[in-house]
């Protein structure tokens, strides 16, 4: 690991990857082993990996996973669900709660965005429903925190783009914790903020973890994928570089560079769902799906 000036062996790394991650988790006060953990799991490296190290290091650690029903060119939501259940045959004291979009709600992600957001990719329409049904499932299965499995690149890559567009709110926001609201956000924590990509595929190739190689086909030419090359590029020329400018960014939030730059969002109950939002009325979720049966001529569910 050029940037860390370190050399260890397969046994030693994923040893490291484990207290490194505990470090942080202590470090940001993501949770303590009194609080239950839900884990977000998609069959990616990132997520299965999370899962395995939360519970190694003795988290009270459950798993959801949202099948979204995207199945454009490969299958890649059938194919992430069977790594996920090949990761807890391995791992039987674990649980999973699986939702799916389709069955509970009445379409799967590509086909709610093309109703409502024709011509337009379904990638603000699934994080929408990612975002509400984590958040949910937590609420009413009383857990403390959701954890996701977002690492430094994907962190870096974020950050690289509020600095360019001069994100100052979300600038404000964006770090290893997101506070819970009283009305009902629980509180978003990302363990792996710190570690790399590459160090994260090296701990789930050394632990045998199988997991979901392809990327959403929807995810081909995002703009956080290009910022990622770009990334890359300086980070092969001045290893570390990521790292750096992450953690000084860190440091210059912690000291207020960007305080009293978050707009107070005010929350309110959804009148139909009850979970929290900062619309008045109806929660975008709920208008979203309103939408959906009204296109379909389905009836409420
Ligand atoms: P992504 O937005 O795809 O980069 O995923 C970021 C994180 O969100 C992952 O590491 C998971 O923790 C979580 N996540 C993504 N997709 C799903 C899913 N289908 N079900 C549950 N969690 C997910
Ligand atoms: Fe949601 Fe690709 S559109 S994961
Ligand atoms: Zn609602």
């Amino acid at each position: 690991m050029r940037q860390h000036k370190l050399a260890l062996c397969a046994d030693h790394f994923a040893e490291w990857i484990v207290e490194q991650t505990g470090r942080f988790i202590r470090k940001y006060h993501m949770f303590t082993h009194d609080e239950r953990v839900l884990v977000a799991v998609s069959g990616g490296k990132d997520s299965l990996s999370l899962w395995d190290v939360l519970d190694r290091l003795g988290y009270r650690v459950d798993g959801l996973y949202i099948g979204l029903g995207i199945d454009e060119g490969i299958a890649y939501s059938d194919n992430s669900l069977a790594k996920i259940e090949a990761f807890l045959e391995a791992r039987p004291h674990l649980s999973l709660t699986v939702v799916d979009v389709k069955s509970t709600y009445g379409a799967t992600i590509p086909e709610a965005a093309a109703l409502t957001h024709r011509g337009r990719k379904p990638c603000a329409v699934c994080g929408l429903i990612k975002r509400y049904i984590m958040n949910r499932v937590a609420l009413e299965g009383g857990y403390d925190a959701i954890a996701t499995g977002h690492n430094l690149d994907d962190e870096v890559a974020v950050l690289f783009g509020n600095v360019l567009n001069w994100q100052t709110g979300y600038l404000a926001r964006q770090g290893p914790v997101l506070p819970e609201s009283e009305l009902g956000l629980v509180r978003k924590v990302k363990p792996f903020c710190r570690l790399y990509e590459r160090e994260i595929a090296a701990y789930a190739l050394i632990r045998g973890i199988d997991y979901i190689y392809d990327e959403c086909p929807f995810s081909e030419g995002a703009t956080t994928l290009y910022y990622k090359t770009i990334l890359n590029k300086l980070e092969e020329d001045r290893p570390g570089t990521k790292l750096r400018f992450y953690l000084e960014f860190l440091r210059a939030r912690e000291e207020g560079a960007f305080s009293g730059l978050t707009e107070e969002v005010v929350l309110h109950k959804c009148t139909s769902c009850g979970q929290p939002t900062g619309a008045k009325g109806e929660c975008a979720f709920c208008r979203l799906w309103a939408r959906v049966r009204e296109r379909t001529g389905q009836a409420a569910g």
